[in-house]
């Protein structure tokens, strides 16, 4: 299969901006990766880095949310740089045509041979919750607490049947293979109970398998064993697992929980103040990561193995130094460099290249070649 047959979504030069009180949020800034056909790409990274910024971004529903905060502070200046924003868009101009810093989505999001950026809002309506579908941040508030399961399940597929084509036997049918799928148990009998009466473990199966009944080619979950316990975190793994054995799909998991990103990724793209920092294979990435912020953040919460490499090459344990940048206000020259063990007067100066440095493996760093061994 050639290259670009196997790519399902292909993220390009992608930035996506908020408007605040502070100015303007830089939260996804030059992001580019891609996810193959039927393989899970984890989007790992610390908090804010950005991570649910290129979700909505991908989901085509950065730029409303954004817009709604800004109109709820109802600054002249946030409805004048929207008003731009769309006279832009209609344009089909970028910032830099405009010579103004725009709010939104800038940049490219390849699926199926089309750019998702810039699509209009009824045909991205027809791919939103059918070819890609998502799990938010924060699981349960998605969900109707009145609305019977079987029902739930069934929704997306009942709104974008919007000729009503689909019988309802069908509909049906569907719903018990999805939920068995996830292998909820008693689905036959429990399938008409209402959200409330399901453990939290369970919840996040159904949403699952509500997630997958359109039979969507680009499945994102965010953040979905957030606030579990380990039990809970364990079952819905291996709800996950199924998904991945089961279907021919692909994945965007996006977690900061190494746990959770080994156990699940073919791939791994690391993010920090907006930007991916290095993108490889999964094993790669978190065993030998290449980038100075993966290297910090797997010590920040070291597995064993990761432990005994601290030991051997007699390195210190210990978090990432300093905080996270301010995406309102983000350092100069690399983004991490105000936190980096190897910076040096270039890294403050000038923005590193993101380059494949080995065959499928990206690293967004001026240095990586001079790095110590890890
Ligand atoms: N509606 C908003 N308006 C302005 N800034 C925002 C808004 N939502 C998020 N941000 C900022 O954008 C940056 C990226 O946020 P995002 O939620 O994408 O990060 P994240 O990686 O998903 O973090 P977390 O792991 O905490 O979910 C952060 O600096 C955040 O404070
Ligand atoms: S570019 Fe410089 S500051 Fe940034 S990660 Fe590499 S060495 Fe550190
Ligand atoms: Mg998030």
């Amino acid at each position: 299969m050639s290259e670009q047959k196997d790519i399902l979504l292909r993220v390009e030069d992608l930035r996506a901006y908020y408007t605040s009180k502070r100015g303007t949020v830089k939260a996804v800034q030059d992001v580019s990766f891609h996810i193959r056909h039927g393989e899970t790409v984890g989007l790992f990274g610390e908090s804010g880095a950005g991570k649910t910024s290129v979700a909505l971004s991908i989901l085509g529903i950065f730029d409303q949310v954004s817009r709604y905060y800004a109109s709820m502070a109802s600054d002249k200046e946030h409805k004048e740089l929207w008003q731009l924003r769309d006279e832009a868009r209609n344009k089909g101009l970028t910032s830099e045509d405009m010579g103004v810093t725009l709010p939104g989505v800038e940049g490219h999001i390849w699926f199926k041979g089309e750019d998702l950026v810039g699509m209009d809002e009824e045909e991205y309506r027809k791919i939103r919750g059918y070819d890609i579908t998502y799990i938010p941040q924060g699981t349960r508030k998605a969900m109707n607490p009145y609305t019977p399961i079987d029902l739930q399940t069934a929704e997306s597929l009942i709104i974008h049947d919007e000729d009503n084509l689909l019988p309802e036997r069908y509909i049906l049918r569907r719903v018990l293979e999805v939920l068995d799928l996830v292998e909820l148990a008693d689905v036959d009998t429990r399938k008409k109970q209402k959200p409330g009466q399901f453990s939290q473990g369970e919840d996040q199966r159904i949403l699952i398998a509500m997630a997958l009944i359109t039979n969507p080619d680009l499945l994102i979950m965010d953040e979905p064993t957030t606030a579990v316990d380990v039990g809970v975190q364990r079952r819905i793994l291996e709800a996950i697992d199924l998904v991945k054995k089961n279907l021919d799909i692909g994945i965007l998991l996006i977690s900061n929980d190494q746990g959770v990103i080994a156990e699940m990724s073919d791939r791994v793209a690391v993010m920090t103040g907006g930007r991916i920092v290095e993108f490889g294979d999964a094993e790669r990435v978190l065993k030998h990561p290449g980038h100075p912020f993966t290297r910090a953040f797997v010590m920040s919460n070291p597995t064993m193995e990761i432990m005994r490499r601290i030991r051997e090459k007699g390195l210190v344990l210990r978090g990432i130094p300093g905080e996270p940048p301010d995406m309102a206000d983000p350092p100069s020259g690399c983004v991490f460099h105000p936190r980096c063990d190897y910076c040096i007067d270039i890294c403050k100066e000038k923005v590193p290249e993101y380059r494949e440095v080995d065959d499928d493996y990206w690293i967004f760093c001026h240095r990586y070649e001079e790095l110590p061994e890890f």
